[in-house]
Formats: structure tokens, C-alpha cells, sequence
């Protein structure tokens, strides 16, 4: 039996690369689970709150965080969904594997390491604090404990959560050694073929939620115009035709993936894109790259809308998959309790 788990952060409308990096492969997953198999995915707030975010606007981003859920097809019957902090679990959890979790492996995060130079730099990209608190030290603890809690054994991520998980394996693997055989189960990381979309203002780095430039970015709640609009601006190059090589041209491989990744199955593989655009221009590869984009998550904006209208509904499916997301999570948490000798 599988028990499939991964968590988004609840800062934002997700873009392409949460998309095709994360939530598709969750669609992808429930549309291929085994009746036996669990499908739990959470909006992980604790984790949003390890940089300083405005009250009001956290609350409207949990809430268009699991409309995005629903529109990307997730079936509430079939998933658990559900807001982290409504789990206490996590936390507990959190706690417990805390002595196990090496500060100096910590410390040697690429997140850590990237967050924190960004901050002391003064680069600081939303209204984070000026000094990185003790819980952003802490954050790849939380997200163990978000998977080991659940006991899942896969977990479908991006290529920027590799290193996250290999953390929580060890602290699983370290946690049976000290208090016994198959307490925690390690999991395994699912990435996805489009593991990496890069910035469409600098193709150097990911894309990502909290990058200064809007441009950089194309929202899954983009109109058709602004996605074409982004996608116009793109960075390229200036070397003519199209062809693939993300470490010599980055900006066009980039837009090249972009199409073989929304194409549905239109192309087989990079190679197909490009054999496909030969000669073209960069405007006509910006103007394929737009159609296939708008293509693939046009369909995913006009469920958002109906979903984000309906309140209610939202405050339902939040209610209930806490619910049982708190069912499922107690059962490991007991064990490890029980495994430490909290049960005197
Ligand atoms: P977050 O919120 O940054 O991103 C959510 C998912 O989107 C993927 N992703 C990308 N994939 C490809 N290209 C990109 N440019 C890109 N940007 C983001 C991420 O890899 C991720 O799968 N720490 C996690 C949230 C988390 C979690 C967990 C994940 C907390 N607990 C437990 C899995 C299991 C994060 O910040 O994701």
C-alpha cells in the first residue's frame, strides 16, 4: 500500500513550476492510486511562517492555495487536503525528531545557505525579517516530521526538495536505530520529468514564488494575455534558431522544456521540440511556448474561479481533511510516543 504525501507552501497563487514541477504529478498520482492507497496533501502553513508574513494575507493565500487544488483536478473524497497548522501532529512530531537532527547538517542546507545569505545580504525578497529566526534553521525538521507523521513512503516533489528528503530519511532511519525497527518508514522521492522551470527574467535560477520580478513568473491564475505577455519577455539570446543546451543557453532550453512539458504528449522529448522549431525565430518560440502554456493551465484558471467563489465549500473540505488528516497522522505519532516513553 502506498501512502503518497508532499506539501506546498500556502505564499501565493502557485506557478508553472509548482505546476508541472508538483501539483500535476499529484493529479497524475490520485488518477493512478490503487483503491488501497493514500493520497494526502497538505497546505503547509507552519512552514510559510519561518519568514515573517502579513496576517490578512495569509489568510487569503490558504484559501486560494486549496482552491488551486481543486482546480488542478484533486478530488477531496479521494485526497486528504488539509492546512498544516490545523494537524498539531506535525509539530509534535517536529519536536521529537529534533534531537536527532544534526545542526551542523542543517547548516549545510542549500536553502538554508541561500535564504539566509539573501536575508544578511539585505536582498530580502518579500517583507522577510532582517535576521533568519530559529525556525527557518529548523524548517527541514518540520517537513520530516510532515512526512514520517503521515507515514508516507512516496513523496512527489521538484528537484529543489531532493535534499529535504534525503534529510528526512536519515532522520527515519536514525530514529529506528535509536528506539526501534520500523517506527518511522523512510520515503521515497518522486521527481517529476519537469523537475526544474527556470525564471523567465533569469534562467540561471528557479522559478519561484518569492522572486521580486512578477515577469519572472507565470501564475496558474494568469490570463491568456498575461501569459503571452510574460512569455514575450522571456530572456533569450541572440544566436539564431532553436536548439537545446540549458547549460550554454539557458533562457531558450528553458522555453524548449516549457513546450514538452505542456505539450501532451505531443512531443516525445526536447530533441522533438526543437527538430520541430528549427530556424524559427525567438518570437515564434515565445508564441509556441505561450499556446502550449496557456494550453495546459488555461483549463486549471477556469476552475479556480468557480472553486475561489465558494467559501463555504472551501471551509468544508478544509474542516474535513483536517479531520482525517489528524486521524492518520496520530497513528505514527502515538508510536514514536509510545517508542520514547511517553506512555508512563
Ligand atoms: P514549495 O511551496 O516551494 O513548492 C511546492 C512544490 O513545487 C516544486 N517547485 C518546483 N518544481 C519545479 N520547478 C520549480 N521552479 C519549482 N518551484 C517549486 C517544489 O519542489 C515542491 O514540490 N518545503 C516544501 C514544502 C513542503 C513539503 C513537505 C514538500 C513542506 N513539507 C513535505 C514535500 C513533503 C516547499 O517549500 O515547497
Amino acid at each position: 500500500r502506498k501512502v503518497i504525501f508532499s506539501g506546498i507552501q500556502p505564499t501565493g497563487v502557485p506557478h508553472l513550476g509548482n505546476y508541472l514541477g508538483a501539483l500535476r504529478e499529484w493529479f497524475r498520482l490520485q488518477q493512478n492510486a490503487g483503491a488501497d492507497d493514500a493520497l494526502i496533501f497538505s497546505l503547509v502553513d507552519q512552514h510559510a511562517i519561518t519568514v515573517h508574513q502579513d496576517p490578512k494575507q495569509l489568510r487569503q493565500w490558504k484559501k486560494e492555495s486549496l482552491a488551486i487544488l481543486l482546480a488542478i483536478g484533486l478530488d477531496p473524497k479521494r485526497c486528504i487536503l488539509f492546512h498544516q497548522s490545523d494537524v498539531p501532529a506535525h509539530v509534535e512530531m517536529m519536536w521529537i525528531l529534533s534531537r536527532q537532527a544534526s545542526t551542523g547538517y542543517l547548516g549545510r542546507m542549500t536553502q538554508w545557505k541561500d535564504k539566509t545569505t539573501n536575508l544578511i545580504r539585505g536582498n530580502s525578497t518579500s517583507a522577510d525579517t532582517p535576521k533568519p529566526g530559529l525556525s527557518l534553521f529548523a524548517y527541514p525538521v518540520l517537513q520530516a516530521a510532515d512526512v514520517l507523521v503521515h507515514g508516507a513512503t512516496h513523496v512527489p516533489v521538484g528537484e529543489d526538495q531532493v535534499q529535504h528528503l534525503e534529510f528526512s530519511r536519515e532522520l527515519a532511519t536514525s530514529f529506528n536505530h535509536s528506539y526501534g525497527k520500523g517506527i518511522l518508514t523512510p520515503p521515497t522521492t518522486l521527481i517529476s520529468p519537469a523537475k526544474r522551470v527556470m525564471s523567465l527574467v533569469n534562467p540561471n535560477a528557479k522559478m519561484s514564488k518569492s522572486a521580486v520580478n512578477p515577469k519572472s513568473r507565470i501564475l496558474l491564475t494568469d490570463s491568456t494575455e498575461a501569459i503571452g505577455m510574460k512569455l514575450k519577455s522571456a530572456l533569450t539570446d541572440s544566436v539564431e534558431g532553436v536548439t537545446y543546451d540549458p547549460a550554454v543557453r539557458p533562457g531558450v532550453s528553458n522555453l524548449v522544456d516549457a513546450i514538452l512539458y505542456t505539450s501532451d504528449g505531443e512531443y516525445g522529448s526536447q530533441e522533438d521540440v526543437v527538430r520541430d522549431l528549427q530556424g524559427a525565430s525567438m518570437r515564434a518560440l515565445k508564441e509556441k511556448a505561450a499556446e502550449s502554456v496557456e494550453r495546459a493551465i488555461g483549463p486549471v484558471r477556469e476552475q479556480y474561479f468557480e472553486f475561489i467563489a465558494d467559501e463555504r465549500m472551501l471551509r468544508e473540505i478544509a474542516t474535513d481533511g483536517a479531520e482525517r488528516a489528524k486521524q492518520n497522522a496520530g497513528v505514527v505519532l502515538k508510536r514514536a510516543q509510545r517508542a520514547i516513553g511517553f506512555d508512563w
